[in-house]
């Protein structure tokens, strides 16, 4: 097999710092025997500020030529409209149509859960990823006067809908699992919602093994904190995944452990990150957890065909936590390097082929 290429970005803040982490991981498995390369890129706030240019003429379609691209996060307060992450970060998931936004919400050890008496959890959000309110659609109309007009619009297409609805059975399907739950505001956002509805209701009659249910995004919200268990699959819009994703981060322990992947199946193109953002109070100082970063990692290589590695290194991270060999957000003391060498050292144990 030729080498799997992957694309590096650190980008801001904490990104970097993590990311650094990643790279641990990487280096290891590469003399380990697996077949990866890679080329890291300093596309941030700093470049965009440095040179007035987030991304140059041709960059997206260079990182989309990746067999898979890693990014660490976005965010700097000199850039108060974030339109680097824009080009960059929303960039990579609207150009390259990765569609699926995959959040896996994991328990790894029960003192996490802010939750009383929760042991396990484990359910996935799938976020639709290239439209909704995200699609930035509106404007402004007598902007600074008192008769200031601003809209925001929300695009639904038909092909985007379904395709996210169906990537959701399909992954229930293959997972074993028996429950997916499509959550949407249909009771006011009655446009969108009813498309939502009748997509993801008629798709389920495709998968008769599987339990499809509805619920309007106020009221999963609630019962995610009241009955986490009762959840298998969750597929929802743009907006209300970026809201219920880092609600779910919550219940397992906080955005330092939450990772996700954007991809098109379709294509083959995918994009890795931790949920987190930049949180440039702590940039540089040793303190973020790279446990999501990790985790996103993990996922990256079962992407790319290193199912055994990922594995190994999801292991790595969990086994790492529940001996709270990890940073102060999930109750551990070390820093951001140590607790990166805390899950490279059991990585060195562990079969990765
Ligand atoms: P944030 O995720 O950066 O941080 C919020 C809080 O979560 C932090 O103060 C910290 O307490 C905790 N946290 C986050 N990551 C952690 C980690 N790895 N280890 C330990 N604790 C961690 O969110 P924010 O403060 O709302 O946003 C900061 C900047 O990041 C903003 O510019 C925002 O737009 C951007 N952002 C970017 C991304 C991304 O690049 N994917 C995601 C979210 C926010
Ligand atoms: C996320 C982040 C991003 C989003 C921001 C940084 C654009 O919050 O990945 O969850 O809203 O999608
Ligand atoms: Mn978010």
């Amino acid at each position: 097999m030729s080498a799997q290429r992957l694309a590096i970005v650190p980008g801001d803040g904490i990104g970097v710092d993590v990311t650094r982490e990643v790279m641990k991981i990487l280096i290891h498995l590469k003399s380990r025997g697996l077949a990866l390369e890679w080329k890291e890129f300093d596309y941030s706030a700093d470049t965009y500020l440095r040179t007035g240019i987030a991304l140059p003429p041709g960059g997206m379609e260079e990182l989309g030529a990746f067999d898979a691209i890693f990014m660490g996060a976005f965010g700097d307060p000199r850039v108060a409209d974030m339109a680097h992450a824009k080009a960059i970060l929303l960039g990579a998931r609207f150009e390259l149509d990765l569609y699926v936004n995959h959040r896996p919400t994991k328990l790894y050890a029960p003192r996490l859960s802010p939750l009383k008496g929760v042991e396990t959890l484990d359910f996935t959000i799938f976020r639709e990823n290239t439209e909704g309110l995200y699609a930035g659609c509106g404007g402004v109309f007598k902007k600074g006067t008192p008769d200031e007009v601003a809209t925001q619009e929300e695009i639904n297409t038909r092909k985007g809908v379904e395709r996210i609805c169906r990537h959701a059975f399909e992954y229930a399907k293959q997972k074993g699992h028996t429950k997916v739950l499509m959550a949407d505001k249909s009771n006011v956002l009655r446009f969108a919602g009813d498309l939502w509805q009748r997509c993801f209701f008629n798709l389920a009659k495709e998968y008769p093994g599987i339990e499809a249910s509805h619920m309007f995004v106020d009221a999963l919200c609630m019962q995610l904190v009241k009955k986490p268990q009762e959840y298998q699959v969750i597929v929802t819009n743009n907006m209300f995944g970026d809201i219920i994703t880092d609600l779910a981060a919550g219940l397992v322990g906080g955005l330092g452990v939450a990772p996700s992947g954007n991809y098109n199946p379709q294509t083959g193109r995918a994009m890795f990150e931790p949920v987190h953002g930049s949180a440039p109070k702590y940039a540089g100082k040793d303190v973020a957890n790279p446990a999501g970063a990790l985790l996103s990692t993990a996922l990256m290589l079962e992407w790319v065909g290193f199912a055994k590695a990922g594995e190994a290194l999801e292991k790595s991270v969990a086994e790492a936590i529940a001996a709270g060999e990890t940073c102060k957000d999930l109750g551990g003391t070390l820093g951001t390097a140590a607790s990166g060498d805390a899950v490279l050292k059991r990585l060195e144990k562990a079969p990765v082929s």
